[in-house]
């Protein structure tokens, strides 16, 4: 088990049902021990990804359960859903709370869908860059911020967000696309070595740098500490 919620079956990544007899993305259901879980598919998701492929303790990139997270390129629900399996748990017995913001009308309504049976889960319509039109949801920094916008200025984006919303020793995860940054012409691995750079300039640790390939091509999933 990497959490009371989240077991690794093999090759296989499972989070117990929070909501009984839904699947979410047409994943698999399956019990274990008369217990309901979804199958959390990893090329379908980064943070499934980053676990599946992390070199570290793979519950170093869970939050801790029933804490209050941000969560910013929410898409339309396939990470959030496993992640609210093991932050909140069914019913919210647990009383986490998961801010999941994106720009997308149609995310959502799909995020709002979802919400309606995982209480716990927030949807929020809004811009990871501007912080004074969903920020008041946040009174207090949190522990664990993910961001997985995909768009130009990824890097920035994360910065600024952690510098406002994430804790001193909190973990922040960037999903980066290298495709969605200006191309200057050089190697992707040049790239990821100058975001890591820009990560420690501007006060974190950077404790991972996890290459998703075969589960998402030109993408690195940095998990980092905030220091300063
Ligand atoms: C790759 S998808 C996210 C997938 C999701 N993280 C998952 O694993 O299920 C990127 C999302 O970021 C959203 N997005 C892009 N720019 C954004 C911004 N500035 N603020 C909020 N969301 C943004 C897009 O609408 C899109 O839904």
């Amino acid at each position: 088990m990497l959490s009371w919620a989240v077991r690794l079956e093999g090759r296989a990544l499972w989070t117990e049902n929070a909501d009984i007899g839904v699947a979410v993305y047409g994943e698999n259901l399956r019990k274990f021990g008369g217990t309901e879980y979804r199958r959390w598919d990893p090329s379908r998701s980064k943070l499934g990804a980053g676990i599946m492929r992390t070199k570290r303790d793979k519950s170093l990139l869970l939050p801790e359960e029933g804490s209050t997270v941000l969560y910013l390129g929410a898409g339309h629900g396939t990470s959030i859903s496993h992640l609210h399996d093991h932050l909140c748990g069914a019913n919210n017995d647990l009383g986490g709370r998961l801010i999941a913001v994106d720009l997308a009308p149609r995310c959502l309504r799909d995020l709002t869908h979802l919400a309606k049976t995982r209480p716990g889960l927030v949807p929020v319509l809004g811009d990871a860059r501007k912080h004074s039109a969903w920020g008041v949801l946040l009174p207090r920094k949190v522990d664990w911020l993910f961001q997985d916008v995909a768009q130009s200025g990824q890097v920035e984006i994360f910065i600024d967000a952690c510098q406002r919303f994430l804790n001193k020793g909190g973990t922040g995860l960037l999903s980066l696309k290298a495709a969605s940054e200006r191309w200057t012409g050089e190697g992707e691995e040049t790239l990821f070595a100058k975001v890591a750079q820009k990560l420690n300039n501007n006060g974190f640790d950077v404790e991972e740098s996890i290459k998703l390939t075969g589960y998402e091509d030109n993408h690195v999933l940095f998990v980092t500490r905030r220091v300063e």
